[in-house]
């Protein structure tokens, strides 16, 4: 028995036919996922051609290949449009351009590499295209815009112009999976998400990712189909949150990561972040042996100063640390304020190792405070002092009634 899979027409001629993953949990190894993913497809029916708009986990082919033939024969495709090559959209494609003899991949130039080098693509099967080349189906047009680092450097958008259907592949995406496809039936969780999806793979490519969204607003699009999550209908939202992330001012908030061996920096750690909120800026502790890396890369968006506790361990930062400010600098945030805190038992360097490493990622370090022991009175006292100095920049850098979307 044949199972009828289900396919979601967005616009006249252009059907999901993607899948979505309920059960896998991490992603990239790296990236916890709640609420699974998926990974989107579309399909577009011309009146002579057809194009597929990217492809999905390879787990996941014979999915892909059902909701293909309930809407047309998998060998009619025409065209496979390979928005971005990350295995997680990509690595079907050979199984798709096996089934499909006369399909081209269309891609960027670097995408033709990757596309050889990962999917072993022959060049007598690759369609080089640039910003703003078109291919006509047939009653329906496809755009292509340059999209570099969004999220890898080949990457480019597809925009379906008669619909005005952008598939954005990455951006504007989100880590869910949902039996509903349209964001405003998923609920309230679509922002966060996507928030969440931004701060990881977004946020270091802050400058590309103005320029996606100016693209973006240029091309007015009705419809926004990420290749990850919900299908926006209406974009506004969306973009909205874009503009506020990659442009929006900094909040009024200082994150507090650290890590503590035996209480003694989480002692410093509290001591701290009461000082901060008690200035009147919110202060977000983080302890990182129980810390969810994606909640504060979340933070990372538009908060103004990162004050990082770690005691010292063999002559410099507890691992946790170093893993921690490995991924703060990776992520290449907009705050550019720092300070640190933490303590000692018989030589302090987790100070001067912390303050080397924040400082090679460009942040100013505007103090540090190195404690022998368990923090005593002047400890604690010097802590406040460490705090209120942070709260103080922070407000003196913070417009009035600033926020986080
Ligand atoms: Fe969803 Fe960068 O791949």
């Amino acid at each position: 028995m044949t199972m009828t899979m289900k396919t979601i027409e967005i616009a006249p001629g252009i059907t999901w036919v993607g899948v979505e993953d309920f059960q896998r949990r991490m992603f990239d190894a790296l990236i916890p996922l709640p609420h699974g993913t998926s990974f989107n497809a579309y399909l577009v029916k011309g009146k002579q051609k057809t194009a597929l708009i990217d492809t999905v986990h390879r787990s996941f082919e014979q999915e892909l290949f059902g909701r293909i033939a309930a809407v047309t024969s998998v060998d009619s495709i025409d065209y496979l449009v390979m928005n971005h090559a990350e295995p997680d959209h990509g690595s079907s494609i050979p199984l798709v351009l096996a089934a499909a003899p006369k399909a081209m991949l269309v891609t960027t130039k670097k995408g033709a590499e990757m596309a050889e080098v990962f999917y072993r693509v022959p060049e007598s099967r690759r369609l080089v295209v640039k910003e703003g080349d078109t291919l006509d189906l047939g009653g329906k047009t496809l755009r292509f815009i340059d999209a570099p680092w969004l999220h890898w450097p080949e990457t480019m958008f597809t925009f379906a112009v008669e619909d005005r259907v952008l598939f954005s592949c990455d951006f504007f995406g989100s880590h869910i999976a949902s039996d509903r496809l349209l964001a405003d039936e998923v609920g309230d969780i679509v922002i966060p998400e996507a928030r969440r999806y931004y701060a990881e793979i977004m946020m270091p490519f802050v400058n590309m990712v103005a320029s996606g969204i100016d693209k973006t607003v240029a091309a007015n699009p009705r419809i926004i189909a990420p290749s990850h999550g919900p299908v926006h209908a209406n974009p506004a939202r969306i973009i909205a949150a874009y503009q506020q992330w990659a442009r929006g001012p900094l909040a009024n908030k200082a994150i507090v990561p650290y890590v503590s061996m035996w209480g003694s920096t989480e002692r410093l750690a509290q001591t701290v972040t009461s000082a901060i909120s008690a200035e009147g800026v919110e202060a977000v502790p983080y302890d990182l042996m129980v810390a969810d890396v994606s909640h504060i890369a979340s933070d990372l968006i538009d908060a103004s100063a990162v004050v990082l506790g770690s005691p010292t361990v063999l002559g410099g930062l507890h691992p946790v640390a170093t893993n921690a400010l490995t991924l703060v600098k990776a992520l290449r945030p907009r705050v550019k304020l720092a300070a640190f805190f933490g303590s000692y038992g018989w030589g302090g360097g987790a100070a001067a190792q912390a303050k080397a490493v924040l400082e090679g990622a460009r942040f100013e370090v505007a103090a540090a405070l190195e404690v022998k022991g368990p923090p005593g009175d002047k400890d604690l006292a010097d802590a406040v002092d460490l705090g209120r100095k942070v709260a103080r920049r922070v407000k003196e850098n913070v417009s009035p009634g600033s926020g986080a979307a």
